[in-house]
């Protein structure tokens, strides 16, 4: 109600101000025919700026639609990993992004995940530099409506991206003092943003903060095998981003420290599994091992706390994994996993 109540006094105000717009509502993960068919409508009306205020799906179809209206071809031409895939040129119409949700970091990436979801479905991006919204406007009073579910698996996709950036590869300083940042600012609210506090400004500002680092880091460093999984079963299930993050994220966690203990009980990797474990769970740890056991134990707490659904109840069974496997990618992950490390994650989560 409220959120319908802040959006219809700026109609008025654009109305009062003689700017034109026109509203398309999102209600889903974008698939390459709503983007489409916004696209021909906009070209008609030959836009200024579009601006997308809502949860990831809003700002991945916004930043879609402002990336395909200069461009004359369906936007499934330009998604990466497609056969015959072709070069975006990076023209587009300025974009702003306002969220409402404190989850993907959208409002500062350089992506939007475009979703075919079905038997040989992909959940992939159309991405270029020039895809960062032109602004970004992050106004946790926005965010007070968020219910507690949502609040909770968007939540839990901005700590795995904090996470898996953190544990990437490819991080570096930076991209670590950014993850650290905001897994601290997570850590400190998360759960009250989930329960009592869901209607404090301070608590909302915090995971709003940790959710537009989470997007700074992600962009730089990538994401690990969380993620991987969100592209290949968030292909072939309908199952929303965040949802599915979190239902994975304590099983592949313990998967990706076993694996690397296996390498040496002194790797890197290691060492800042049990970081990540002492800030959220707000004391130092006694040794690595007893951070990297701390992070797997907290975040199966949360798991429970939270309830986040399994994967059989959207109908995923033993008999995909292979299927699920022969597209899932994880570059980025702190340690290759293979595929029976892999099965036992989605096992353990049917
Ligand atoms: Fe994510």
């Amino acid at each position: 109600m409220q959120r319908s109540v802040k959006l219809a006094s700026l109609f008025d105000e654009f109305s009062r101000n003689g700017i034109n717009c026109t509203h398309l509502k999102v209600d889903s993960e974008p698939s390459p025919e709503l983007i489409d068919r916004a696209v021909s409508l906009g070209r008609l009306k030959n836009f200024d700026v579009v601006a997308a205020v809502g949860g990831g799906s809003v700002m991945d179809a916004g930043k879609a639609v402002s990336a395909m209206l200069l461009q004359h071809h369906s936007v499934e031409r330009f998604i990466e990993g497609q056969e015959g895939v072709m070069v975006h040129d990076g023209r587009k119409v300025p974009f702003i992004a306002v969220p409402t949700t404190s989850g993907t970091g959208s409002e500062v990436t350089n992506n939007a995940v475009i979703s075919r979801v079905g038997l040989g479905g992909y959940k992939r991006s159309l991405r270029h530099p020039a895809f960062v919204p032109d602004v970004a406007i992050v106004d946790p009073e926005l965010m007070l409506t968020a219910s507690p579910s949502l609040t909770a698996a968007s939540g839990m996709d901005a700590f795995t991206q904090l996470m898996e950036a953190y544990l990437s590869p490819f991080a570096n300083p930076y991209t670590d003092a950014v993850a650290l940042s905001g897994l601290e600012h997570f850590s400190r609210s998360f759960v009250r943003a989930c329960q009592d506090g869901a209607g404090d400004v301070s608590v909302r500002a915090e995971m709003a903060y940790a959710a537009l680092m989470s997007g700074m880091a992600l962009v730089n460093a990538g994401l690990g095998i969380v993620h991987g999984f969100a592209s290949s079963v968030g292909g072939l299930f309908d199952i929303p981003h965040g949802t599915l993050c979190a239902t994975l994220l304590a099983e592949s966690t313990r998967e990706n420290i076993l694996q690397l203990r296996q390498i040496g009980a002194d790797h890197p990797a290691l060492v800042k599994f049990a970081k990540v474990g002492e800030i959220l769970g707000g004391q130092p740890s006694g040794s690595v091992s007893d951070g990297c056991d701390r992070l797997v134990a907290r975040l199966e707490e949360l798991q429970s706390m939270l309830g986040f659904p399994r994967l059989g109840e959207f109908g995923v069974r033993e008999a995909d994994f292979d299927g699920i496997l022969a597209v899932t990618r994880s570059r980025s992950n702190a340690v290759k996993l293979g595929s029976d490390a892999m099965k036992r994650i989605l096992s353990a989560r049917l």
